[in-house]
């Protein structure tokens, strides 16, 4: 792994090492040394855990970070391009953790600079490093990877996490319900892919009575930032919540995820029920980050 753009570009055998990597580093098994490492977090747009999580991933390792929130106080107010201010960024750090609203950007970026590059969400297209966070919350709440059944719901159309995490888990032979509005169904080149891998998939509009059989429900945001017309949002907006009620008869296993931010789509009486897991799911992230860091910097 010399970056880190999307999920497709990991193989299987990549994927595990890295959970287990993950998994010495939160049991203290492996104690990875940053020290004198810079890490620039490149965000584009903005970003609570992702920003955070990978800031806190560094300096639980010794090393420093260096941030750019916005380009508001930066030189590309004053003309500087996407690439000069890269190639600046890579003189002082060691790797580069990006986030962009343009699809394709992270990987212009790995095109433009010698370290290493990290995809920390790219327009709708791929949010990688929260894919392989879902993938540990998975195998820590079901034991395993293989053969699960996952219900994606929400944005499936705008939403990254669930294009990167749709096509991670496929390669562990998922079966998967989708569950939008018709408007935001999963896009058809991510539907293509599981079918040419013989991945199952239903799509529904309805959340209610489709979830009883499922081991993941994983639940998005509407992407509102990513409608080009605010109609539209305003069609589809609050139009699936996922409440208390719905969980009476659903698998002793199942556990409900979110990549966060949460707007109305999960119920807050949902957050103490045995089922929600989106909480740990987001301090899960560290020790992804961790393990992501390690290993893009060289380390076993
Ligand atoms: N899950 C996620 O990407 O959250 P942030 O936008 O807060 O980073």
């Amino acid at each position: 792994m010399k970056n880190l753009i999307s999920m497709r570009d990991l193989s299987k055998q990549e994927i595990l090492h890295l959970m287990e990597v993950a998994a010495k580093i939160e049991a203290g098994d492996i104690v990875p040394e940053m020290k004198r490492k810079v890490a620039a977090l490149l965000f584009f747009e903005p970003s609570t855990r992702t920003m955070f999580s990978f800031d806190t991933a560094m300096k639980r390792m010794n090393g420093q970070t260096i941030i750019m929130s916005g380009t508001q106080n930066t030189s590309a107010k004053k003309g500087e391009s996407f690439a000069d201010t890269l190639q600046t960024i890579a003189q002082y750090s060691d790797i580069i953790i990006m986030r962009s609203p343009v699809e394709g950007s992270a990987r212009l970026a790995s095109e433009i600079v010698d370290v290493p590059v990290v995809n920390a969400g790219d327009g709708a297209n791929q949010h990688p490093t929260q894919a392989l966070l879902d993938l540990y919350s998975i195998i820590k709440t079901q034991g395993k990877l293989e053969n699960l059944k996952i219900g994606l719901a929400g944005d499936l159309r705008f939403g990254r996490t669930v294009h990167s995490l749709a096509q991670a888990i496929a390669k562990f032979g998922a079966e998967f319900k989708f569950i939008s509005p018709k408007f935001l169904q999963m896009p058809q080149y991510i539907k293509d892919d599981l079918s040419e891998q013989n991945i199952k998939f239903q799509e529904f509009v309805e959340m209610d009575g489709n979830i009883d059989d499922l081991d993941i429900l994983y639940v998005t945001r509407i992407q509102k930032e990513r409608f080009a017309d605010p109609e539209d949002y305003e069609k589809v907006k609050g139009s699936y919540i996922l409440e208390k009620s719905m969980l009476s008869n659903v698998k002793d296993n199942l556990k409900v995820l979110h990549p966060l931010p949460r707007v109305d789509e999960i119920s807050t009486d949902v957050d103490d029920t045995e089922y929600a897991y989106y909480f740990p799911q987001a301090k899960n992230g560290v020790y992804t980050r961790e393990a992501i860091i390690h290993i893009l910097l060289g380390g076993e």
